[in-house]
């Protein structure tokens, strides 16, 4: 049984190198992620699919980003949601943080901010973001269930929730799930899809559903989007 600051150290060095590769690098079981729009973005673009696809953001909203990376789906996010809405991206990793307000400065993007920070101890106050995404991070975290309850609370009532991340059918093998290398290479942290779903519902939310998922094959990880509401006060 691997510790969860094992897990987190290993994480945090990995996605802290100049190389990291993401959840897609050496599969086909991703779905594609978009930066259309985002001229000047240096990247590295690290999800397995594209939330921001359906969380439906309007003008003026403000939306976070769990576990952000280089800043592409915040950078994004910020032009959707315009001049009077903001983009928060939180990530736990310094040279993360250093590359998404480069990859800002670059797009000259002034309604996006980023802040260090783990998703399971948000840095944000209760009920301040319309919407909350995520794109293939919360497989990474031991506490899944703890940081969906930290998402539940820093959503308003009425808020959504639309998360692409990696997860199985059915168990992996104990033996991947104990190396913590393939932790940081989004495999033993993923969970059956189901159990993920119910990990949302436990969390408050409702209407919670999968608008897309690549084939999954048991004993192998996938790609899901995942969508959910938190209920209206
Ligand atoms: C696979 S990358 C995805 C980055 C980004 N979402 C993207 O689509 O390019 C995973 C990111 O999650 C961050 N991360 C992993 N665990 C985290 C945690 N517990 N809290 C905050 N950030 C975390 C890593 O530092 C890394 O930047």
């Amino acid at each position: 049984m691997i510790r969860s600051d094992e897990i987190r150290q290993v994480v945090r060095e990995h996605y802290a190198g100049g190389t990291a590769t993401g959840c897609c690098a050496d599969t086909d079981c991703c779905g594609g992620t978009a930066e259309e729009g985002l001229q000047g973005f240096i990247g590295p673009s690290l999800g397995c699919g594209s939330p921001l696809a359906y969380a439906a953001l309007q003008s003026g909203e403000t939306v976070v980003d769990l576990g952000s990376g280089a800043g592409g789906d915040v950078l994004r996010a910020a032009q959707l949601v315009g001049p009077t809405g903001r983009a928060i991206g939180v990530d736990m990793t310094p040279e993360m943080i250093w590359k998404a307000r480069q990859n800002a400065r670059r797009l000259d993007v002034t309604n996006a901010e980023f802040r260090l920070g783990e998703i399971e101890h948000l840095p944000l106050s209760e009920a301040s973001a319309d919407v909350i995404i995520s794109n293939c991070v919360i497989n990474l975290v031991p506490d899944k269930a703890l940081a969906f309850s930290e998402a539940f609370r820093a959503l308003r009532p009425g808020g959504r929730l639309a998360v692409s991340d990696m997860v199985t059918a059915g168990l992996l093998p104990p033996s991947v799930r104990a190396d913590p290398a393939t932790w940081a290479a989004c495999i033993a942290g993923a969970v059956d899809l189901d159990d993920y779903l119910a990990m949302i519902r436990a969390a408050g939310f409702e209407r919670v559903e999968t608008v897309t998922s690549t084939p999954g094959t048991p004993g192998q990880v996938f790609s899901a989007t995942v969508r959910a509401i938190k209920p209206p006060a």
